[in-house]
């Protein structure tokens, strides 16, 4: 190991240099052939269906109890990455986690009675414990009080507070948590059926959904906070900028609306209709986020940066439920809204130019639609390379690339289950991209399509191949262990950053997860 790190840190310098020195960068795709990582060839389809598996397998691997990598950390807690240092991210954040957890309810509902299913369970119910202990955990960001304390973004693996300087407080946090925990207590009352009137009903649900208990309720006391602050500024999913953001808006209000769908089933009516008054305002408040000027949203109002942000996408597909609403009405913003798929559009644009290594040729000669899944990194202004800063340092990441690939297959999916394609003149570059050469790119003008139309037809199978693209991309940067850090580099296309990222592979299991409904 401490022989090997040297050698490939020399390999990645010869290689950084070799790259440097190449005219405008045709010949990427050359560079990742090393001979140090020699990786089978699998067909996409192979290839999803093994990494699935090494996924779910590395993602298990960073939750406790149970995770091989999380033997000495709390049970419940979910750690970002294994990485002690260079970066350290061995601590608990309060969004990655409930965003990791989100995806192990999935699997959770999707077979309640599977053998995989009691291990979740015993982590869903040690994830729930746990929440409800550093809800009351006082820390820098305040206290159970006022709630003030829910706002802390990151916890100590063991469950104390973190009490170094950080970008606090992040209210995302509560509004994630309370997503998750909801979408648990559905799934494990629609597999008990005589749950909910039995004699032990309200033991199971008080720790999560009491009226009368809001200070041992964890749902509840996240409700209140999201519906106490969400007005309020605070930092970003990336914790770098202070204000009020498109991705945290998003998630407070799927929140609030499903929250409030929760308490009338509790009969807990004078809190159903005051989330239901809070979630109406923010809806009202969202359209800020669009910048006709700009053409796209933005992620961060009155901000210096162009607003282009990864974080776009992850607030439509954590603030749209991805199947079987539980709340009536459209979500605005749904990945399938005008204004996110030409929001995609210009990201894509702008990440395409901006990495070398997304000029490679394309993979396959049919491939040149100017949406060609390409590297996603965060946002354009980026300089945080996995380890530090450094100008222009910024990367391509693993979560940004699959989550592009997720927002088109929900496009598709949507499609299927509604047979209906509304083309409008705010999403025609989209649907101008997207269909790029297809057959009936000529026919092209707004209006409404149904599957009947070859135009429809050839929107539902681009969007399935260019969604693929992005997944391809994945799989070229993932290693030859199928491990996934958070970022690969933008010239050699190696993986760099905090190794074995959770929320990599959770992002990418959730692509696949959307992929697999179309
Ligand atoms: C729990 O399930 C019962 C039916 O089994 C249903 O009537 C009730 O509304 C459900 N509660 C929630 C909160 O989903
Ligand atoms: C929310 O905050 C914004 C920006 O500070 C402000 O313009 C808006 O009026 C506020 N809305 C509500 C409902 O409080
Ligand atoms: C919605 O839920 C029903 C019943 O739980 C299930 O049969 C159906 O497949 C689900 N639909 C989608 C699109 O997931």
């Amino acid at each position: 190991m401490t022989l090997l790190v040297p050698l490939l840190f020399a390999a990645y310098l010869v290689l950084y240099a070799f790259a440097l020195a190449l005219p405008p960068f045709p010949h990427a795709a050359a560079i990742e052939q090393n001979p140090l990582q020699q990786k089978p060839q699998y067909s996409l389809d192979e290839w999803l269906q093994r990494e699935e598996d090494i996924a779910l397998d590395n993602l298990l691997a960073n939750v406790a109890p149970f995770g091989r990598n999380v033997q000495d950390a709390a049970p419940g807690s979910v750690i970002a990455s294994p990485s002690k240092e260079h970066p350290n991210y061995y601590y608990q954040w309060v969004r990655d986690a409930a965003i990791t957890t989100s995806t192990l309810v999935d699997l959770y509902a999707d077979d309640p009675f599977d053998p995989l299913s009691s291990k979740l369970d015993i982590i869903l119910n040690a994830y729930a414990s746990l929440q409800d202990e550093l809800q009351h955990t006082k820390n820098p960001s305040g206290t159970f009080a006022d709630l003030s304390g829910l706002g802390e973004p990151k916890f100590e693996a063991d469950g104390t507070p973190f009490i170094g300087s950080w970008g606090r407080p992040q209210r995302d946090g509560p509004a994630l948590r309370a997503i998750t925990l909801m979408a648990y207590l559905r799934a494990y009352n629609a597999s008990n059926p005589s749950l909910w009137t039995s004699d032990e009903g309200p033991d199971w649900f008080k720790p999560l959904y009491d009226p009368r208990m809001p200070a041992n309720s964890i749902i509840k006391a996240d409700l209140e906070y999201v519906s106490h602050y969400w007005n309020a500024s605070g930092f970003d999913l990336w914790e770098e900028v202070q204000g009020l953001h498109f991705f945290t808006a998003m998630v407070q209000l799927r929140a609030l609306r499903e929250g409030a769908a929760l308490a009338l089933a509790f009969d807990d009516s004078g809190a159903a209709a005051w989330y239901t008054q809070q979630a109406g305002l923010l809806e009202k408040f969202l359209p800020s986020f669009w910048d006709a000027s700009k053409g796209h949203l933005i992620e961060t109002l009155s901000s210096a940066r162009s607003g282009l942000d990864c974080g776009l996408l992850l607030g439509s597909l954590h603030g749209s439920p991805a199947a079987n609403n539980t709340v009536p009405g459209t979500p605005p913003y749904a990945p399938y809204s005008d204004e996110i798929l030409v929001s995609l559009l210009a990201l894509v644009y702008d990440q395409r130019n901006r990495f070398p290594i997304n000029s490679a040729p394309p993979a396959s000669p049919e491939g040149t639609s100017p949406l060609e899944g390409v590297g996603l990194g965060r946002y354009p202004e980026d300089v945080y390379d996995g380890y530090g800063t450094t100008p222009f340092g910024g990367n391509p990441w693993f979560l940004c690339t699959s989550s592009a690939s997720e927002i088109l297959y929900r496009v598709a999916a949507h499609l299927q289950e509604t047979d209906e394609l509304e083309i409008t003149e705010l999403g025609m570059p989209f649907w101008e991209a997207l269909l790029a050469d297809a057959p009936s790119f000529a026919d092209l003008k707004p209006g409404s399509y149904g599957s009947k139309d070859g135009l429809f037809v050839d929107v539902l199978e681009r969007l399935r191949s260019v969604g693929d693209g992005f997944l391809e991309v994945v799989k070229k940067h993932t290693d030859a262990e199928g491990s996934l850090s958070e970022q690969f580099d933008r010239v050699t296309g190696f993986e760099r950053g905090a190794r074995d990222l959770t929320w990599s592979y959770g992002a990418f299991l959730q692509a696949v997860r959307a992929r697999g409904r179309v």
